[in-house]
């Protein structure tokens, strides 16, 4: 299946490569970049070609400078709220994929940009890369997510700075804050990017999957995410990985891990 706004790379280790392809517009999104996403992570839940997936831009200025503004004179109160709910569901099924994302962050990450990669499970940076939620600035607030992701992840106090006052910020203070996870050169950002990927696809994947299902749940109230923790950890005993990671470690070998 190809798509209009995306480049699709699946290599055989599993690592798909997804790259939102409008470099012209700094691979703003339009509605079009938000359906084909839709479409390809749909599909991808389901193809077992795909184990982790690698989310970045085309060209080497920007990931996603944000939603496609050019769209916004048409918006009143009600298609307002109908775009905002349709990119946030999209990216829910982004991060509900059951396999690990990073985003890999080559350039600007604004508005909508800085929202998707905050809808990913990792971010990785390029050194030239710039991170802000100028919505402000139009008028608007962040509405793919970023009220609720943002505070989540570098706390409520530097999200309501950079919500408020829709500053940018460059890729090392973005590290400082816990919004990226490393940041490389740029030739080498996709290096690290699957290097990292490789890493986290060498353990179990269903262990993998079943922790990112936890970790979903991190801001709940902690009785109801230890719950959870619970539920899922049982479900993970139940797997013939489990006795290949226990048997493997206590034989002193290293374990081969099935997915099952
Ligand atoms: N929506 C639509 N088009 C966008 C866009 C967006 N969010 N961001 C950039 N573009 C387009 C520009 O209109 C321009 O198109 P043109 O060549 O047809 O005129 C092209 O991408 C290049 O952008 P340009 O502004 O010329 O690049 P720059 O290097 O001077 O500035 C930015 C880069 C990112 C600072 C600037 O483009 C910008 O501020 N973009 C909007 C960021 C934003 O507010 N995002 C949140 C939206 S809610």
């Amino acid at each position: 299946m190809s798509y209009s706004t995306l480049l699709i790379d699946v290599a055989d280790d599993g690592i798909a490569t997804v790259t939102i392809n409008r470099p012209d517009k700094l691979n703003a999104l339009n509605a079009d970049v938000i359906s084909d996403l839709d479409d390809w992570f749909t599909n991808a839940a389901d193809d077992s070609s795909v184990r982790g997936v690698l989310l970045t831009g085309a060209g080497d200025k920007s990931f996603v400078a944000g939603a496609d503004i050019a769209r916004f004179r048409d918006l009143d109160g009600s298609l307002g709220r109908t775009f905002a709910t349709r990119g946030q569901a999209v990216f829910n099924r982004i991060e509900q994929l059951g396999k690990p994302v990073i985003a890999v962050v080559n350039g600007f990450a604004l508005g909508g940009g800085s929202e998707l990669a905050l809808a990913c499970h990792l971010r990785v940076a390029s050194d030239t890369a710039v991170f802000g939620q100028p919505e402000v600035n139009l008028g608007i607030l962040p509405g793919y997510g970023g009220t609720q992701r943002l505070p989540r992840l570098v706390g409520l106090g530097l999200a309501t700075e950079l919500i408020l006052t829709g500053a940018m910020i460059p890729a090392a203070r973005a590290y400082e804050m816990g919004l990226v996870n490393h940041v490389f050169a740029s030739d080498e950002l996709m290096a690290g990017a699957r290097k990292l990927m490789g890493k986290i696809l060498s353990k179990a994947p269903i262990a993998v999957s079943l922790s990112l299902e936890a970790l979903r749940h991190a801001d709940q109230p902690l009785e109801d995410g230890l719950r959870i923790e619970a539920d899922l950890f049982g479900n993970a005993c139940e797997t013939e990985d489990f006795k290949e990671g226990v048997e493997a470690f206590l034989g002193k070998r290293k374990a081969e891990f099935k997915g099952r």
